[in-house]
């Protein structure tokens, strides 16, 4: 498309990516040496080779497929430098593609289940943040994430394991979020934990409507009081909700070659990009795991631009509504605008 370099330039903001989903083959293959963690090849064969796993890579079946691989390959991270090199690769390429402003989510009970502390991936994550700021004049956010498979308590003491070391007090973290499996969790199930975090005075995100249906996405702002969605894609199916999410201004986080790469549609063809912009949801772009789903951020804009021919003005409205839904101060905002 002619658009390509229009989109490449475009400032961006992305709020919608695993920074866990960042670790290439490679990097993982080089961590898992120096720290002299065994991956189970035994098991698994693709784990044979950056090859193998590269391939392996190509074809998930569904989200929890994909799922299975993402939790191995981050055990190779362990130490506090570890955690630095993975946010700073992802924060070097994201400013190679123009992003301005990243939200990234990370998920601490894959960590502290294996002996990883918080204080340990705080400060890898933070020192790779202050890189961004300065060597490429970048604004970062952490976002902390809770895993839907493990039970409410788990991710409770969690919570309060993060609110108790003052991270979401002194901005370390600015907000939470729920991710995993998603059907056969649903996001009611977590009531308890949004009640504390709005009590709190904490930003509250959760994945919904992925793979699971609208109605997840529904319970998401009725029990939840979520003030973002991540995905959101299946919300098309309700006409009421979208109505809502119009009216509610909610920053849906799309993610198109995620969305096709775990099967949740056929082809990027399928995303309903324009029936979500006819109706004037306010959403962003975004990578979600891009060492799985073959590709960062610009590939996700160039695969919508492909596929639907957006205008010049069209792009416009997208990137002003993701300035919008970023959970920046409003000073930032208006450097982004
Ligand atoms: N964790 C990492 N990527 C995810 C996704 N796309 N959905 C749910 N949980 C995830
Ligand atoms: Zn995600």
């Amino acid at each position: 498309s002619p658009l390509h370099p229009f989109l490449a330039a475009l400032p961006k903001c992305e709020h919608h990516m695993h920074i866990e989903g960042s670790l290439e083959p490679s990097l993982l293959f080089e961590l898992a040496a120096k720290n002299g963690i065994a991956l189970p090849v035994d098991k698994d064969a693709a784990f044979a080779s950056v090859e193998s796993l590269h391939a392996r890579y190509q074809t998930f079946q569904n989200l929890d497929d994909f799922l299975g691989y993402y939790y191995i390959a981050m055990s190779a991270l362990v130490d506090a430098a570890d955690f630095e090199a993975l946010a700073y690769a992802y924060f070097a390429k994201a400013a190679s593609q123009n992003v301005r402003h990243a939200e990234v989510f990370f998920d601490p009970q894959a960590h502290t289940s294996r002996g990883v502390s918080f204080s340990t991936m705080v400060a890898g994550l933070k020192a790779a943040q202050r890189r961004a700021q300065a060597e490429f004049n970048m604004s970062t956010e952490l976002i902390m994430c809770l895993l839907k498979h493990l039970p409410l308590p788990d991710a409770m003491k969690t919570f309060e394991e993060a609110k108790g070391a003052g991270y979401f007090a002194d901005g370390t973290f600015a907000a939470i979020g729920m991710d995993s499996s998603e059907k056969p969790f649903p996001p009611k199930m977590w009531e308890e934990l949004f009640v504390a975090a709005k009590e709190a005075g904490i930003r509250r995100t959760t994945h919904a409507g992925e793979e699971g249906p609208a109605d997840y996405v529904v319970q998401a702002l009725d029990v939840l009081d979520a003030q973002r969605i991540d995905h959101g894609l299946r919300s098309v199916e309700d006409e009421a909700l979208l109505k809502r999410l119009v009216e509610q201004k909610t920053l849906l986080t799309l993610c198109p070659l995620s969305n096709v790469k775990l099967q949740c549609i056929g082809s990027v063809a399928e995303f309903p990009l324009r029936k979500l912009l006819d109706a004037g949801v306010r959403f962003s772009i975004n990578s979600d795991d891009p060492a799985y789903f073959g590709g960062y951020i610009l590939e996700n804009y160039y695969a919508l631009q492909d596929n639907f021919g957006l205008t010049i003005r069209e792009w416009e409205g997208i990137a002003q509504g993701s300035v919008l839904g970023s959970w920046c101060s409003e000073e930032r905002k208006q450097e982004l605008l």
